[in-house]
């Protein structure tokens, strides 16, 4: 029996589908033209994470790094692992703008590939036809194609736009790894690559309050893209306080861009935790959340999470077990893509 579903999105438009016995809730969006967020389509990513509103549904995977037991409880649904067993209504926290964006594929040229730590590099590429244009939000992320395999991989635009056609990644380097080992080995100027964009949900919302950006290692990266649109637009009336943890100090990167936006940035300001310093370091030792601003935390404000999915799980329990303000929370799992 076919069932009707209605999609909520966050800026109060919707959208009536039908979905058909069996089909997944993300299929039967698609194939009637809504296009909710979507990453690894196995219910382990939560880049499809929305919340069940009234009726009763059936979630085939959820694996325990996309929703909590506390989460399912009040209703949350991965809509790549839904099927219906009645009518339902069903929010996604997206702007409806941004499930009606289609992602198209591109073509680009390797401009820049640069080692900036230990354990990352600058992708810089170059659209091969300018013209074209790439619009996407300072947060989102791109599927890369690996240059002569048939492997895509997931990274967050390091750049607040494609203006004159540029878009730079921020990469972790993996000992052993498709994109890594293509990166480290192979990776020159002038190679061509595929990639998908659009995508993703981590976005800054309406700026109303405080920013706390929290970033995991290559995690810098989508909060990069976000400083650099401040700095385009002339600057942002809230403060923003960023959080950047890594494991060793010689996994930092891109620390003179960081300071270049502290410049540029009247209200911005970071702090950094190296886990496992060496003897020489002076600066803070332990996890990201050691270096959070207690201050910072006790008027309500926005707090954007990005990075390894522990980093993300640790900071979202520290926030729900400290004393602070109200606050919405939004992150981007960086989960094996
Ligand atoms: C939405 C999204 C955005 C992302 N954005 C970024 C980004 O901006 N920068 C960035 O560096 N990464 C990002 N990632 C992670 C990235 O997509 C790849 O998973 C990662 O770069 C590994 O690719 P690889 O081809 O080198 O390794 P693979 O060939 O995929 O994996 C090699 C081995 O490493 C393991 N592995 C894969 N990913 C990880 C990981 N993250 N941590 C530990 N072990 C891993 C695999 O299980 C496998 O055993 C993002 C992921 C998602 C889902
Ligand atoms: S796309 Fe549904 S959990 Fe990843």
């Amino acid at each position: 029996m076919t069932h009707a579903a209605t999609i909520v999105f966050r800026d109060g438009k919707t959208a009536h589908i039908e979905v058909r016995p069996n089909e997944l809730l993300m299929d039967a969006a698609r194939r009637q033209g809504v296009q909710l967020p979507v990453d690894c389509r196995e219910g382990v990513c939560a880049t499809c994470r929305g919340v069940c509103e009234s009726g009763k549904v059936e979630l085939e995977y959820v694996d325990e790094e996309a929703l909590t037991e506390a989460e399912l409880a009040k209703g949350h649904i991965l809509a790549c692992q839904t099927r219906l067993k009645s009518d339902g209504t069903f929010y996604f926290d997206i702007d409806s703008t941004i499930s009606s964006t289609s992602t198209k594929t591109y073509s680009a040229t390797v401009s820049k590939v640069e080692k900036v730590s230990e354990a990352a590099a600058l992708l810089e590429l170059q659209l091969d036809d300018a013209a074209k244009a790439l619009k996407f939000l300072p947060g989102q992320y791109a599927r890369i194609q690996v240059p002569d395999t048939d492997q895509w991989r997931a990274y967050s635009f390091a750049n607040a736009s494609a203006q004159a056609g540029t878009l730079r990644f921020l990469i972790r380097l993996l000992p052993s790894g498709v994109m890594s080992d293509y990166l480290r080995e192979r990776a020159k100027v002038g190679d061509k690559i595929q990639f998908e964009a659009p995508l993703g949900v981590f976005y800054l919302r309406k700026i109303e309050r405080p920013l706390m950006m929290v970033a995991g290692g290559t995690g810098l990266s989508a909060f990069l893209a976000m400083l650099d649109s401040f700095v385009q637009k002339g600057g942002c009336s809230q403060p923003i306080h960023l959080s950047y943890g890594v494991n060793y100090e010689a996994d930092l990167s891109e620390l003179a861009r960081l300071a270049e936006y502290k410049n540029q940035l009247p209200h911005f300001d970071y702090s950094i935790a190296v886990m496992h310093p060496s003897e020489q370091w002076q600066g803070q030792k332990g996890v990201v959340c050691d270096v959070f601003k207690p201050e910072f935390m006790k008027q309500p404000f926005d707090a954007y999470l990005c990075g390894p999915p522990g980093m993300i799980e640790a900071t979202k329990t520290w926030l729900e077990n400290a004393k602070v303000a109200e606050h919405q929370l939004f992150f981007e799992k960086f989960v094996s893509s």
